[in-house]
């Protein structure tokens, strides 16, 4: 990551925490090096004595450990099943607002964060904003283990390259549920909707990185300074 692109994450995650986050709150605590900024900038009010009382629902296993490491106090989907607003990053913004996600493999829980919250803040430096989904980014497709080779299969048959994600070490990358990855490369998706239908329907496949109407708002910073839609 150039130091440009990572001050744009930064401003944008600082800009959102500032914006959306307000006391007694409960949030979303997304993952990926984007949302990383916004939960340190969440302790660093915290450290300033704000938003002492905000609890936030982590979106992976990694971002639980960055949030407690940083005493961020957390809660679960189970205790807070409604979520006042969440901050997330994204790997592909269409002007829609549609997204792919799941760069960082964190896409089920992310999503489940995502659906299970009144505002959905998505925080990205600019080089993500596309003219279509899949133009920059393969799609991540989260699939059980049992029978994956059939899902790259069906992967195959609806028209993209598939590529098993690993980890540095050669080993198969596995989610925070246990799972794999399948990057599909499918071009530029024409129809995101129907490709979210179709994936919905397959048995094996427990999710995928196409958030479609979820976002309500978005954060992007660039070198114009930070600009928000919604
Ligand atoms: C993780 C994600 C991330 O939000 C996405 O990959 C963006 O990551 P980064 O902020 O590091 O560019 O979806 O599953």
């Amino acid at each position: 990551m150039s130091d440009a692109i990572g001050r744009y994450k930064q401003q944008a995650a600082a800009w959102a925490v500032e914006a959306f986050f307000r006391p007694g709150m409960v949030v979303g605590l997304g993952t990926g090096s984007t949302a990383a900024f916004a939960v340190r900038r969440l302790a660093e009010l915290r450290a300033e004595g704000r938003l002492l009382d905000v609890r936030g629902v982590p979106t992976s296993v990694e971002t639980e450990a960055l949030a407690r490491s940083l005493g961020v106090p957390l809660t679960t989907l189970e205790e807070q099943p409604v979520l006042d607003v969440t901050i997330d990053g994204a790997d592909e913004v269409a002007p829609d607002l549609s997204l792919i996600k799941g760069g960082g493999g964190a896409l089920l829980r992310e999503k489940i964060v995502a659906q299970a919250s009144r505002r959905v803040v998505i925080v990205v430096d600019a080089g993500k904003l596309s003219p279509k989904l899949g133009t920059r980014w393969a799609l991540p497709v989260e699939v059980l283990p049992f029978g994956w080779r059939s899902q790259a299969l069906f992967l195959e048959s609806l028209g993209a390259r598939v590529t098993q994600r690993q980890r540095a070490d050669g080993e198969p990358f596995l989610t925070d549920q246990g799972n794999l990855v399948l990057d599909c490369a499918f071009g530029p998706i024409d129809d995101p909707e129907m490709l979210a239908a179709r994936l919905g329907t397959r048995a094996g496949v427990v999710g995928h990185g196409l958030f479609l109407s979820l976002t309500t708002d978005l954060v992007v910073a660039g070198p114009d300074g930070v600009e928000h839609r919604a």
